[in-house]
């Protein structure tokens, strides 16, 4: 039997998301929005796909929750997205509401799923859900490293006309302007990035990187990014599916690793069948252990803004 994927928030990040997974064919899926026939026409007209690109799963939508029942994995991405001039913590008190009576259904039908919250902004809302549902900090796990190291990534590649999968790099901390770019563990084809460019030029690359989400916004303007999004969401997805304990930036509840104790910040994580499986801590520099506590503070005050609302 195909494992059970839901996707809740029908926009562009859900539905991006929900091709992807079909198009695998490892699960079937379930749309879920609040807006009446779109979940429904947008999984028919993927289902119709599935004899082109050759998927033999299901994808079904709907406005209710009852069908998502005895999911694997829930992916949530209800919610408002940005506009320009807004920015990430704009969102907060409009999508903890959205947050909070998602995951509660959530919870309800698919007690055993790991929660996978991208509705921003991205950790106030998986601590959000992580209140919520009582789940164990396990199967709680956010999506926005994978996006924004994938971000950062890509910029290292063009500067240096390399292959994009020459570049391993790591982006943690917050998904905000304060997230953090690990310079010093940067490497292009086993060469610190340090040797291959100027500082100078390489502080306009990690600012790039931390605007990144604003740049696609400002280019839109209509709403924010959603593919690449959507592709840091698949392989999370599928590194738990299939159990392959790919290490991936995401955003975990954390107890006292990387100086951080009772938030969701972004870490390299194992990510398999059970969810989190290990949090992975490595060597940071004086100044990137600052940078990182620093956004986790960011994360903090947005922790504290919910609590009092
Ligand atoms: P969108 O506006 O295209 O889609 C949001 C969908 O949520 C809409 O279809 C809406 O009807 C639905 N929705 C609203 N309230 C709902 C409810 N109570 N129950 C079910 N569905 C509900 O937005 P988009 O672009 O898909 O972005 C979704 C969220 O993901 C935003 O908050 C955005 O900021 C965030 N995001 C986070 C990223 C990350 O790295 N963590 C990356 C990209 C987006
Ligand atoms: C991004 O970084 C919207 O948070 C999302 O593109």
């Amino acid at each position: 039997m195909r494992k059970k994927v839901t996707v809740v928030g029908t926009g562009n990040v859900g539905a991006t998301t929900a091709q992807r997974i079909f198009d695998k064919g490892h699960a079937d899926v379930v749309l879920v929005d609040i807006v009446e026939g779109l979940p429904q026409g947008k999984a028919l007209d993927m289902l119709e796909s599935g004899p082109v690109t050759g998927s033999d799963a299901s994808v079904i939508g709907t406005n209710n929750y009852e069908e998502t029942a005895g999911s694997d994995v829930a992916v949530i991405t209800s919610g408002i997205a940005r506009k320009p001039g807004m920015s990430r913590d704009d969102l907060l008190l409009t999508n903890m509401k959205i947050v909070t009576s998602v995951v509660t259904e959530i919870a309800k039908y698919s007690p055993d799923c790991v929660l996978l919250p991208v509705t921003n902004p991205l950790d106030a809302m998986a601590q959000r859900a992580f209140q919520v549902t009582g789940f164990p900090k396990e199967r709680v796990v956010g999506m926005a490293g994978i996006l924004d190291t994938a971000r950062f990534r890509t910029f290292l590649a063009a500067e240096l006309d390399v292959s994009v999968e020459a570049v391993s790099a790591w982006v943690l901390g917050g998904h905000g302007d304060t997230m953090v770019p690990i310079v010093g563990s940067t490497l292009i084809g086993g060469v610190p990035v340090t040797k291959l460019i100027a500082k100078d030029r390489l502080d306009e690359i990690v600012q790039r990187t931390q605007d990144g989400g604003a740049e696609i916004v400002g280019l839109l303007k209509t709403g924010s990014a959603y593919y690449a999004p959507s592709a840091a969401i698949a392989q999370m997805v599928e590194s738990i599916l299939l159990d392959r304990k790919q290490v991936l930036p995401c955003t975990v509840y954390l107890e006292g690793e990387y100086g951080v104790d009772g938030l969701f910040v972004g870490v390299p994580v194992k990510l398999g069948a059970g969810g989190v499986e290990e949090i992975i801590e490595f060597d940071l520099t004086d100044s990137e252990t600052k940078a990182l506590q620093g956004s986790a503070n960011s994360v903090r005050e947005l922790i504290d803004v919910m609590a009092k609302a």
